[in-house]
């Protein structure tokens, strides 16, 4: 068997996030094509119309008819979904709506301190018994901050930034490590009043955002199983289509590349202030790679198939500085570990991290998802070179970014 063929992917789960949530706050109807296919898309739009925001499907894509907020007759339920939540309630703080934030098992047992804490500094009150969900916000009267991110996090910078939209004065975010810029990126496109001075953006609020068009660059989290998949599997060749290669996201594939990779690319254009382009991967002998905590946010959500990838590549492969990996859908250091131990893997697992010495002939087995969608994929990929069958506990979580997983890998087997 080898993977052959081309994928062209559903848009970008973060932009696509981005894009409803900002649509909602510009005046007017604004038109976005090729939205995420993925349940968590799903919540943000959902929890934009209880808010008042009329989002309908068309032909080429939805329309957004933005400007007005109502506070939500019901609590807002944001799902599996962590940029739904965080998100959100910096942008309905920003609005002055009263809700309650509530998520599924999984979400109401991650940490929504960090982003209650800058929000709570600009003014929001709320009700909440402790560090996660559910959390009532109320209209409050907000003023702007100058905010150093603790934890590197785009979530929550976005969250401010969101926040710091609907306040006259200014409000800044630092961070130390750069994570993903799209809520920037986008903001910049619309006009909107920010600045980027090094590790700093500075937001005010006051100037009307304008309505606006736009198509969702393919999603690069997802294109990095295929291209996992390209690459740890012999003879194989696969082109990824349309695909975000802003440089905030490409750690994936610049970890594959330095692990002796075969990536080419091809066509770049720009859309809505994002580098799209197209690029084929090829299988190689793979070599062992290094990673520290400054290169973690370019590919935090790849590392479960950079795992899978690791325990092709020829040395000790060790990541460190990943300890946000904890607080994701599952704690993923966990089932990275436990899976490919049970696989037949050397694996050592860190607070932080692990190492893994490679390369391992791996053993079919029962697989434990916890529910992950990022970890179904990785593991459906590492099963597609195990000896014996790799049965994953739950594979509907996939729809979470990727309804077409199973049916796209069924399309690039030879
Ligand atoms: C995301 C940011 C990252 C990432 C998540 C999506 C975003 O989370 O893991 O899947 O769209 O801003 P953090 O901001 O918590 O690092």
């Amino acid at each position: 068997m080898a993977i052959r063929g081309q994928i062209n992917f559903p848009g970008d789960k973060s932009i696509s996030h981005r894009a409803l949530m900002l649509a909602a706050l510009c005046k007017g109807k604004s038109r976005i094509s090729n939205l995420s296919t993925g349940e968590d898309i799903r919540s943000t739009r959902r929890c934009l119309d209880a808010c008042g925001i009329a989002i309908h499907d068309k032909a080429d894509g939805v329309t957004v008819h933005g400007g007005s907020f109502s506070d939500p007759p019901s609590p807002l339920n944001c799902g599996n979904s962590g940029t739904t939540a965080r998100m959100l309630l910096g942008l309905l703080a920003g609005k002055g709506i009263n809700a309650t934030v509530v998520g599924d098992n999984s979400l109401t047992s991650r940490p929504m301190e960090r982003v209650m804490t800058p929000l709570e500094k600009m003014g929001l009150k709320t009700e909440r018994n402790n560090e996660t969900l559910p959390v009532k916000i109320k209209k409050s009267q907000l003023s702007g901050i100058e905010y150093h991110l603790p934890v590197p996090s785009a979530q929550v910078k976005s969250a401010v930034i969101l926040a710091g939209l609907g306040v006259q004065s200014e409000t800044s975010v630092r961070e130390s490590i750069p994570t993903r810029n799209h809520t920037e990126l986008m903001l910049q496109a619309l006009n909107a009043d920010i600045s980027i001075h090094g590790d700093t953006i500075t937001v005010s609020g006051g100037k009307p955002l304008s309505r606006f068009a736009m198509k969702i660059p393919g999603d690069p989290s997802t294109a990095a199983f295929f291209a996992a998949a390209a690459a740890v599997v012999p003879k194989s060749r696969i082109m990824l289509r349309g695909i975000s290669l802003n440089p905030t996201r490409t750690g994936f594939f610049s970890t594959l590349q330095q692990m002796g990779g075969n990536i080419e690319y091809f066509e770049r254009s720009k859309m809505s202030g994002e580098t799209v382009g197209d690029f084929e991967i090829r299988s190689t002998a793979l070599r062992s790679v290094q990673l520290n905590r400054h290169e973690i946010p370019r590919l935090i959500d790849e590392i479960p198939a950079l795992a899978v990838v690791a325990t092709q590549a020829n040395g000790v492969t060790e990541i460190r500085g990943a300890s946000e990996l904890r607080f994701k859908e599952c704690d993923r250091i966990e089932a990275i570990c436990c899976n490919l131990k049970n696989m037949g893997v050397q694996i050592e697992e860190f607070e932080d991290g692990f190492a893994i010495e490679g390369p391992c002939h791996l053993k079919g087995t029962a697989i434990k998802t916890f529910g992950d969608h990022r970890i179904a994929m990785a593991f459906s990929i590492a099963g597609l070179i195990a000896e014996g069958e790799t049965k994953l506990d739950d594979r509907d979580c996939t729809a979470v970014s990727f309804p077409g997983f199973f049916a796209a890998l069924e399309g690039i087997r030879e």
